[in-house]
């Protein structure tokens, strides 16, 4: 079932929609137009109470004004792109830089901060949907977007991502949802069993561009090939866990036939698989968080209050000829799914 309500209007005017899917079990995700964003999900701990895993905000002015892209869709180009220039067949390409003046971080915020079209598709489903126009915040190509949401009986929230283009150009699209399997609010995420299947990932500099390295995780903090605490090694005396105050890095997925991640929480039970047709994920701890925005309910976003499993081609990617292309050509289309299955572990 779908319900749609009125979520308030922008500082500019714009009214903003919020849908409820909830499945036959009872279980329910809310999708927001702002942002194409993914504000709640309330799923059954072990003892079958609900409760909304999702670290956000209760309102338009807190998506607008106080967000870290909580639960937002990303994009054009989610993660960084080194200098906010890259080029196509010898054009370059001048983005905005909106991190530190320097980096272009999730395609200058666009998509994260556009109010999407909506429309209901399904018992189960909403598409969103956006266009960008040509050398928006400097990206080649007029672009249209399709975000479909699907939540099934089985507590699975499927996100497909469309795009078609015009002029060949860079693409890349991931959600930037702050976990919390115990419930936004109930403390930090530390404690929280992670299992990634990847055998390296990728080492960055101090404005968190890759190096080129893909380094092998055996060994180190970012070995979570065995399930284990994220705060295990958290502050382990590592350069690239310092430089980042935490975990902010992707991890090369393996590909195998299991989830690329599993998540849970020994507390309340709940887990979550994450299956993804992308050869990246981005574990973000929420090490930049700091107490001092106000989240749902007016309290306090903490220092991993939540985390991050951003699935995404490298960052950085159009400067890395040795790293999978994100390029989709003229006239070509993009094409992405990833899936977040969430249930309990006894
Ligand atoms: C963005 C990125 C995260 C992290 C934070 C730092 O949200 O997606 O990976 O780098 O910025 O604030």
């Amino acid at each position: 079932m779908i319900e749609k309500f009125s979520y308030g209007k922008t500082a500019d005017g714009k009214e903003v929609f919020r849908y409820r899917i909830t499945n036959n079990p009872g279980a329910y995700v809310d999708l927001i137009t702002y942002g194409a964003t993914v504000d709640r999900i309330c799923v059954p701990d072990k003892n079958g109470d609900l409760a909304d895993i999702l670290v956000g905000f209760d309102d338009i002015e807190g998506h607008e004004t106080r967000s870290n892209y909580q639960g937002q869709t990303v994009g054009r180009y989610a993660n960084r792109i080194a200098n906010g220039v890259f080029s196509i067949d010898g054009v370059e390409y001048r983005l905005t830089q909106n991190e530190k003046g320097k980096t272009c971080l999730h395609g200058g915020g666009e998509l994260s901060h556009a109010v999407w079209n909506a429309i209901i598709i399904d018992d189960n489903a909403v598409e969103m949907t956006y266009s960008s126009p040509d050398g928006a915040q400097g990206f080649p190509g007029n672009v249209d977007f399709k975000v479909v949401f699907t939540f099934s009986d089985r507590n699975e929230l499927k996100i497909d991502y469309f795009a078609k283009t015009d002029k060949k150009t860079v693409i890349n699209l991931t959600n930037h949802a702050y976990f919390n399997l115990d419930g936004e609010g109930s403390g930090d995420i530390l404690g929280t069993v992670l299992k990634i299947d990847a055998d390296r990932f990728t080492p960055t500099d101090e404005d968190s561009i890759p190096t080129g390295e893909l380094r092998d995780v055996t060994g180190t903090a970012f070995d979570f090939r065995e399930p284990k605490p994220i705060g295990k090694d958290i502050g382990a005396d590592d350069e690239q866990l310092k430089m980042c105050k935490g975990y902010d890095h992707n991890f090369c997925l393996n590909g195998g036939e299991g989830p690329a991640v599993t998540a849970y929480s020994p507390v309340s039970g709940r887990a979550v698989d994450v299956y993804t047709d992308l050869a990246g994920v981005q574990l973000y701890t929420g090490n930049f968080l700091n107490g001092t925005r106000a989240g749902k309910g007016g309290r306090p976003i903490d220092r991993h209050a939540g985390f991050c499993l951003e699935t995404q081609f490298y960052p950085n990617t159009p400067n890395t000829p040795s790293f999978p292309q994100c390029t989709v050509e003229a006239g070509g289309k993009f094409l992405s799914s990833t899936m977040f299955k969430f249930y309990i572990k006894k």
